[in-house]
């Protein structure tokens, strides 16, 4: 039945509702699902199972969970075209992991980076949740028979992992998962810390002043990028290698105001670096301020978040209940 229904090809993505998200954060994944919900049947949801990876307070969870979707509303995606839903409201999830779990290896998962990564920043809680991060996520994408998952470059390995176990199941049993492709964004598809342009801007920075936060106010956003770092030359000039955080600035303004690189640089020819860095300040200021307004709004309004997640939960689970019941018969589960 469903699947008579379905014509637009599906895409799926989730964000984790820990720490405020960052505009790299906006830039490579929410940016990126509003701009399709149209030509897409889109799923998003609240990562809230991977969240607990790493050690979580109960109640800011839980307000966390809220504020995502009110962010996601206030982003401009609209539930009326796409189905929003919290992970934890659709069982599937955890039970096709399990399954799944038994199609991947522990090597594999031992070498992911992200895992290395966050092994080395909780050294005392490598959980097994952690090491089995990219399996969860498989599971999520695997449910919905997704098409296509834009996401941030730094989890194009958790997609490749994601194609390799569908394929391995695939070819074991018989066409069951829809590989799906990663889609990640071209400009921007990493945005750098302010203070160190060669690492990631990333929510957990060492130096917070380096991050901006979705968040963050108007004075907070100016005076980060009044400090971020450019270089001993005075030239506004995209040149990743030898101008990093020029590069990176450059990066973050075609983001915020959709015009090129080379429009941008045209227009900042002359301009010095202090006015540049205010302008990039001021664009993106302009695209977040409205939207922290209307989040704010929305978090007032509770039963009607709550009715789009439940109407989210109820959809969402009618299409994985019937992958992971496929996946029950042809594994072999006596199902009554
Ligand atoms: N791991 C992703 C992140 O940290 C969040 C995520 C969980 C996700 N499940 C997903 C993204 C499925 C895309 C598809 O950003």
């Amino acid at each position: 039945m469903e699947e008579t229904i379905q014509q637009k090809k599906r895409l799926y993505s989730a964000v984790q509702p820990t720490n405020a998200l960052t505009i790299g954060n906006y830039i490579g994944a929410i940016r990126n699902m509003v701009a399709m919900q149209d030509e897409y049947d889109c799923f998003f949801a609240v990562a809230n199972m991977h969240a607990i990876t790493v050690r979580q307070v109960p109640a800011q969870l839980r307000q966390k969970t809220l504020a995502l979707v009110a962010l996601y509303l206030a982003c401009g995606l609209d539930p009326e075209k796409c189905t929003i839903y919290v992970q934890s409201h659709v069982p599937c999830h955890a039970e096709l992991a399990w399954v799944l779990n038994t199609f991947t290896y522990v090597g594999e998962m031992e070498r992911m980076t992200q895992f290395k990564d966050k092994s080395a920043k909780h050294a005392d809680n490598i959980n097994m949740g952690l090491m089995d991060y990219p399996v969860l996520m498989a599971a999520d994408i695997l449910l919905y028979k997704s098409d296509v998952v834009p996401v941030g470059i730094d989890q194009r390995q958790h997609l490749e992992i994601t194609r390799d176990i569908a394929i391995r199941f695939n070819n074991i049993y018989s066409p069951t998962f829809v590989v799906p492709e990663g889609v990640y964004p071209k400009v921007g598809a990493k945005i750098g810390d302010l203070l160190d342009p060669s690492k990631k801007m990333s929510k957990s920075a060492e130096n917070p002043a380096g991050t901006i936060f979705m968040d963050d106010d108007k004075d907070v956003i100016m005076r980060k990028f009044r400090r971020a770092v450019t270089d001993s030359d005075s030239e506004v000039r995209y040149d990743p290698e030898n101008k990093p955080g020029v590069s990176n600035l450059l990066s973050i303004y075609t983001a915020f105001t959709g015009k090129s690189i080379e429009e941008a640089e045209r227009q900042f020819a002359g301009v010095g670096y202090g006015d540049f860095k205010t302008a990039v300040g001021e664009a993106v200021a302009a695209k977040l301020i409205p939207v922290q307004a209307e989040q704010a709004r929305l978090l007032a309004e509770k039963d009607y978040l709550n009715g789009i997640l439940k109407a989210g939960a109820e959809r969402a689970y009618k299409v994985a209940s019937a992958t992971l019941s496929k996946v029950y018969r042809k594994i072999g589960f006596y199902q009554l």
